[in-house]
């Protein structure tokens, strides 16, 4: 690889030159990998219609740069230690040979399952190690996953599977996840009740939980494992072909499918992982998302491995069997890098524990967190607490769509100030744009963050809806990708993410609808209409918070009762992380006279603001306000 930036003032050089020649910067990183075939044309763009291309005409498997590549230069290096849930079972490790070795089986099986090239395979399953190995199989075959995070109800899964039409799904019996068990294939069972197309379920063993096995269409993982070798030739695909499809919340109830190619996230992904971590080949790097979710993706899976890097795996949770459990890990596994979420720094910073009086954690060089803004205390906690004030840390702001990090400090280089991105990395060209949709050019100013200019881990399309994706990131201010998010760039020219400023709010770093779940508490008998807004919260970040109007039947109902099923609807139909914290019950939603509900006015409520309501002229029932504001939960 390209070595990684060294100093501030590379950086700066580095970073002017991907702006004025962007197409002969990302191009000597592509020279990098190895291809079948190399590219015709760097990149073709054009934000209106959107179309982007990049390394157009080029042809590679990206298999072979994760696996193959490294197999003639460092076959015994460890690529994947992986460790339990269970404190007391045995890590497991492979090599980089014994990792293409256990992908190449696995992608047999699924071509002796009839998947072809193209196909869509969608992925449920626990934080094991095959769970990578299922990501790679497929793009060994070029096969498009469609991984859902584990954590998601039936419904949820079948909306996604039949979206992407997958034909085939990998699960396993059930996955840990601190002190409780998931059933996974139970709710596989379920989902597709829903789900015609479904032909194959592959599945592998991991809690030993009883599961129906359904004739014909259920197979078991070992079983078919030991039917194939361990060769499989890469097939070849070209630079702009589908990699994966990973679902997303949006403004509107149904997720959407965000589609990402070939090359450009394989360049984006790698080059990212290499420069914001200063990785050096020594380090044992710990991501702890899921792989579920996009970090995952790029952080555990793509990134790490295009580099030749010792990743950790772990299954479990930050706080089982108790809060010591990140710090035991990076101790036992002497992790050197570790990234992580705000979320999951606050809820293991409450309280008088400090990880450092009770672990060595000397093996630590760099910090990193994702997700969500971090605040300024959980900032400063990190800092001294984990990386004992000498690690840097790298807040590094991306998201799904963006496919890898785009603004963040490269660690020890850049210098940090708490709570801010800070710099855009090379070859990123952020903007900020006013509500009038006026460029702002000037420091010191907070506007909505936009991208001018392509990028190569970018997201190409909706899977299945052009047009949504047209109209959810290039319509609001055209010729620019809009990411929904807010942002202020201070005097010194860093970046500081203010959060959404759609309907998604972020709790406990996942993304969710407000539309989604105001679908899932409507499905109640008794709901007549929700609306949700976000409000924060010491350890989400975001908390939810549903306005709910029920039907006349329900007078004298129990409302703790009410509340119970409420959120145990929200569970079954998206999962138990989209629950409501608070519920309150109203006789009507404050609307405009055209019938739009006025959240700012529900925002502010819930946030605890009553006095300050801001102009309320324009409602159709003023009234409705007061009763809400007194009855706030
Ligand atoms: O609001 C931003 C927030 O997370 C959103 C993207 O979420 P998702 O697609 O789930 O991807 C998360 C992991 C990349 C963004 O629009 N976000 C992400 N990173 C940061 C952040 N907000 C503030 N600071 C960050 N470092």
């Amino acid at each position: 690889m390209t070595p990684a930036i060294k100093s501030l003032e590379e950086y700066h050089k580095v970073y002017q030159r991907s702006i004025d020649l962007p197409e002969a910067f990302w191009a000597e990183v592509a020279n990098d990998f190895q291809w079948r075939k190399q590219w015709d044309k760097v990149l073709e763009w054009d934000f209106k219609k959107p179309e982007v291309k990049w390394f157009d005409g080029g042809e590679l498997n990206i298999t072979e740069n994760c696996l193959d590549r490294h197999l003639i230069t460092q076959p015994n290096k460890k690529a994947i230690i992986w460790e339990s849930n269970d404190p007391s079972e045995p890590s497991v490790t492979y090599t980089y040979r014994e990792l293409h070795a256990k992908v190449c089986e696995l992608a047999n099986v699924l071509k002796s399952l009839g998947v072809q090239k193209g196909d869509r395979v969608c992925i449920y399953m626990p934080m094991i190690p095959e769970l990578t190995m299922a990501l790679l199989a497929c793009a060994r075959i070029g096969a498009v996953h469609s991984v859902v995070f584990a954590g998601f109800s039936a419904r949820s899964l079948a909306d996604r599977i039949n979206d992407a039409d997958a034909h085939l799904i990998l699960t396993a019996d059930g996955a840990y996840r601190g002190a409780k068990s998931i059933d996974l294939k139970a709710i596989v069972d379920e989902a597709l009740a829903d789900c015609l197309g479904v032909r194959s379920v592959l599945v592998y063993q991991r809690t030993n939980t009883p599961i129906t096995m359904q004739p014909g269409r259920d197979l078991r993982w070992h079983d078919e494992i030991a039917k194939v070798d361990n060769l499989c030739e890469a097939v070849t695909v070209s630079s702009e072909d589908p990699l994966f499809i990973l679902y997303t919340s949006g403004s509107t109830g149904k997720p959407k499918g965000i589609m990402h190619t070939t090359a450009g996230y394989m360049v984006h992904t790698a080059y990212t992982f290499s420069n914001v971590f200063q990785y050096q080949p020594d380090d044992i790097f710990w991501c702890t998302a899921d792989i579920g979710w996009v970090t995952g993706h790029s952080y555990i899976v793509y990134g790490p491995l295009l580099n030749g890097a010792t990743v950790l795996m772990f299954e479990g949770i930050p706080t089982w069997p108790n809060n010591g459990r990140f710090w035991e890990v990076i101790d036992k596994h002497k992790v050197s890098i570790f990234y992580t979420a705000p979320t999951a720094i606050r809820s293991l910073m409450a309280g008088e524990h400090s990880p450092k009086a009770t672990h060595k954690l000397d093996s630590l060089r760099i910090l990193g967190t994702v997700g969500e803004p971090i605040n300024v205390e959980a900032w400063e906690w990190y800092h001294e607490h984990v990386g004992k004030g000498n690690c840097p840390i790298v807040d590094t702001w991306w998201q799904t769509e963006t496919g890898g990090i785009m603004i963040s400090p490269l660690a020890g280089i850049t210098p940090t100030k708490p709570g801010f991105a800070t710099l855009p990395l090379p070859g990123i060209q952020p903007a900020l744009l006013s509500e009038k949709g006026e460029e702002i050019l000037v420091n010191g100013e907070e506007g909505r963050l936009c991208i001018k200019f392509p990028w190569p881990g970018m997201a190409r399309s909706i899977w299945g809806d052009h047009n949504r994706f047209r109209e959810t990131y290039f319509s609001a201010f055209p010729n620019y990708y809009f990411t929904g998010d807010g942002c202020r760039r201070d005097l010194d020219g860093y970046y500081r993410i203010t959060g959404r400023v759609d309907d998604v709010i972020i709790v406990s770093g996942h993304n969710l609808g407000t539309a989604e779940i105001e679908n899932a508490i409507d499905e109640h008998e008794l709901v007549i209409e929700t609306a949700v807004v976000g409000y924060p919260h010491e350890l989400k970040g975001f908390a939810v918070y549903a306005f709910v109007v029920l039907l006349s039947e329900a007078k004298g109902a129990d409302e703790e009762q009410l509340r119970k099923e409420i959120n145990e609807f929200v569970s079954r139909i998206i999962g138990p992380i989209a629950k409501a914290d608070k519920i309150q019950f109203v006789t009507g939603l404050p609307k405009t006279r055209s019938g739009k509900i006025m959240r700012r006015i529900l925002r502010k409520i819930a946030e605890g603001e009553t006095d300050n309501l801001g102009d309320t002229s324009t409602l159709l029932d003023p009234g409705v306000v007061e009763e809400i504001r007194k009855g706030r939960v």
